[in-house]
């Protein structure tokens, strides 16, 4: 979490690093800032609680002239969101200055040593330790900044992207990794830095990411330098940006998250495109088809992930099973991180992450490689580090997605996992040829479904406005309605802070079935399938206790209808493809939810869109 950019150039400073800066919201809101070195050396630093706008306003006035800068926006790992442990955090002298996204896990043990030496400390953050550390080693040693910077590194235990600059040079940004992202934008003349593209997207397509123990030294007029904490020069790779500004922009919608869930048709045809081979006879993913002997002789695939990346995950744990017969485990990255997992080298294990630099999934992949096991990774952001760090893997191809609640990556995700079962059957001859072609035909299908499932807008819309003020919600779902069940419920708790609870319907009767009555909505996730016998009596005993209930049923259905207080009719679909249908009415059921609850649908309370902090 915490979004960093850096700028060092003939451009205006303040207004790239502003920018830049709200570009990275999504990373963290809760206070901004900025550091801005002027032609005459000066060190200015503004920055304020609350967001990037709160930020401008500040600094409306001020004196922003720089040659170069570097700012934040700040989710609170170490104190409080104020004005004072807000970043940039200034060494004691007042000669550096430091923007980090991060932990400093050892902080107090600095801290301590440091106060040993006379150092006092201003703020609550970690973040200020390194500094003070820097600025110790430098004046102690009386070294350069980059030796400095090097030099406190190697005592550093923790993730970390930072960027420092020092009062009296104009001309120098250094900058470093471990753990969290950061990408060095390459323009003409000019230099760029972001916790990913998005701050300097329109100025040049040309980046390096910077690797794990990286050190850059960007120096204005000079080519860009790589070095590792031992001053071993490294090879500087330029990739060129897959983004494109407009995909960074809200289109005419009042908000990301909606932009995004009306986007579905396009996305899930992006995430599609180029897999259905042999004229519709088959799909198939090129990193299953270039690991063909692993998925042949895989003993049992692990896979693991965080939040929405998790419920999608528990599908492709179902497609998996039932389309390839191998058996599948599901675990949250961070319980899979500490949990001594037994793993062996038949074992697959798969990550998957919209963001691809989620800490705890990047530390469950560490742990697999370490076992011995191939490592498979699903994401959405190119050149992000999770795919860098698995032995293969696939894209989602849906675009940025910038609302903090995940929509259009949770159904590309769902996508790749059936496109990824149904490259294996095809492998492992689990499937015929016939229903492996007919699944196909469904799936090429589904981006107009999606299309025909996004007409309930307005009804969805209406029936927002009877349960905007419902205290809780109960999510019920059966076999693959169950991680839908699971997702509804997030969603709407994520963007509307009302309590919801999903669960296995048939559950229900050992404990939550006690909190149903007249004020307890239910939404049941009912599409024709093979349990729906079963989901019908469920209804009936939320029913005979006064609950009321929101049905999400096939078309044509009567039996629910008629028990249900209110129905959504979704297209009929195979039962495994009926997450990606049945998930969009519970999106937009939550984005209007809290629009009526007047919330900030994109940017929820104590969210991020990228955990890069355990
Ligand atoms: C955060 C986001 C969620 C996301 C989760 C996992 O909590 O707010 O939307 O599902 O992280 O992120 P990942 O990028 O690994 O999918």
């Amino acid at each position: 979490m915490c979004g960093i950019v850096g700028y060092i150039g003939n451009g205006n400073v303040y207004d790239i690093l502003i920018n830049g800066l709200k570009r990275l919201e999504y990373r963290g809101y809760d206070s901004a800032g900025i550091a801005l070195v002027s032609e005459s050396g000066d060190l200015n630093v503004y920055k304020t609680v609350g967001k990037v706008s709160n930020l401008e306003n500040f600094c409306a006035g001020k004196n922003t002239d720089a040659k170069l800068g570097i700012a934040h926006t700040r989710w609170a790992t170490h104190g409080e969101p104020c004005d004072n442990n807000a970043h940039p955090h200034f060494s004691e002298d007042g000669n550096l200055a430091i923007v980090h996204n991060g932990t400093i896990e050892n902080y107090q043990l600095l801290k301590d040593a440091l106060s040993e030496h006379g150092c006092k400390f201003y703020t609550e953050t970690d973040t200020e330790v390194l500094v003070q550390l820097i600025e110790y080693i430098k004046n102690e040693n009386k070294c350069e900044l980059i030796d400095a910077v090097r030099s406190a590194l190697k005592q550093v235990i923790g993730a970390y992207a930072i960027a420092v600059v020092e009062k009296n040079n104009p001309n120098q940004i250094i900058a470093a990794r471990k753990s969290s992202p950061l990408v060095v934008g390459i323009g003409e003349d000019e230099v760029f830095l972001g916790s990913d593209g998005t701050p300097f997207v329109e100025y040049t397509k040309d980046v390096v990411y910077v690797k794990d123990e990286e050190i850059v030294i960007i120096r204005r007029g000079e080519p860009l330098k790589l070095v590792d904490f031992d001053n071993k020069e490294s090879k500087v790779n330029v990739d060129r940006l897959q983004l494109s500004i407009s995909q960074l922009e809200k289109g005419g919608y009042p908000h990301f998250m909606l932009k995004e869930i009306f986007e579905q048709p396009i996305t899930l045809t992006d995430c599609i495109r180029g897999r259905v081979v042999n004229a519709g006879e088959h799909v198939m993913l090129n990193g299953v088809f270039s690991n063909i002997d692993k998925f042949k002789e895989v003993n049992r695939i692990i896979i693991v992930a965080c939040g929405t990346s998790w419920h999608a995950s528990l599908l492709g744990k179902s497609l998996i099973q039932d389309m390839c017969q191998i058996a599948v485990e599901v675990e949250y990255a961070s319980e899979f991180r500490y949990s001594n997992p037994v793993i062996t080298d038949k074992d697959i294990v798969i990550a998957v992450s919209q963001s691809g630099e989620t800490a705890d999934t990047l530390a469950a992949i560490q742990i697999a490689r370490q076992k011995g096991a191939f490592v498979y990774g699903i994401s959405n952001v190119v050149g992000s580090s999770i795919p860098r760090e698995t032995d293969s893997g696939t894209y989602i191809h849906v675009g940025p997605e910038i609302g903090v609640a995940s929509t259009k990556a949770f159904t590309g995700q769902v996508m790749v996992f059936t496109m990824l079962a149904l490259s294996v059957a095809k492998i492992k001859n689990t499937l015929s040829d016939e229903t492996i072609r007919t699944l196909v035909n469904w799936i090429l299908k589904i981006p107009s479904l999606v299309t025909e499932t996004l007409n309930l807008d307005d009804q969805i819309k209406r029936l927002s406005l009877i349960y905007t003020y419902a205290r809780n919600f109960m999510y019920l779902g059966r076999g693959y309605s169950y991680p839908v069940a699971l997702e509804g419920a997030l969603k709407l708790k994520e963007i509307s802070y009302i309590h919801a609870e999903g669960y296995p319907a048939a559950e229900m009767k050992h404990g939550p079935i006690a909190l149903i009555d007249s004020e307890m909505p239910t939404v049941i996730i009912a599409p024709k399938d093979h349990l729906y016998e079963k989901i019908v009596s469920n209804v009936q005993q939320i029913k005979s206790r006064g609950g009321s209930i929101i049905a999400i049923v096939t078309k044509g259905d009567t039996v629910i209808k008629e028990l249900a207080d209110h129905v959504l009719e979704v297209p009929e679909v195979p039962e495994c493809l009926t997450p990606i249908i049945t998930s969009i009415p519970l999106q937009l059921l939550s984005y209007y939810i809290a629009v009526n609850r007047g919330k900030d649908v994109d940017m929820p309370r104590n969210l991020a869109k990228s955990v890069t902090v355990e």
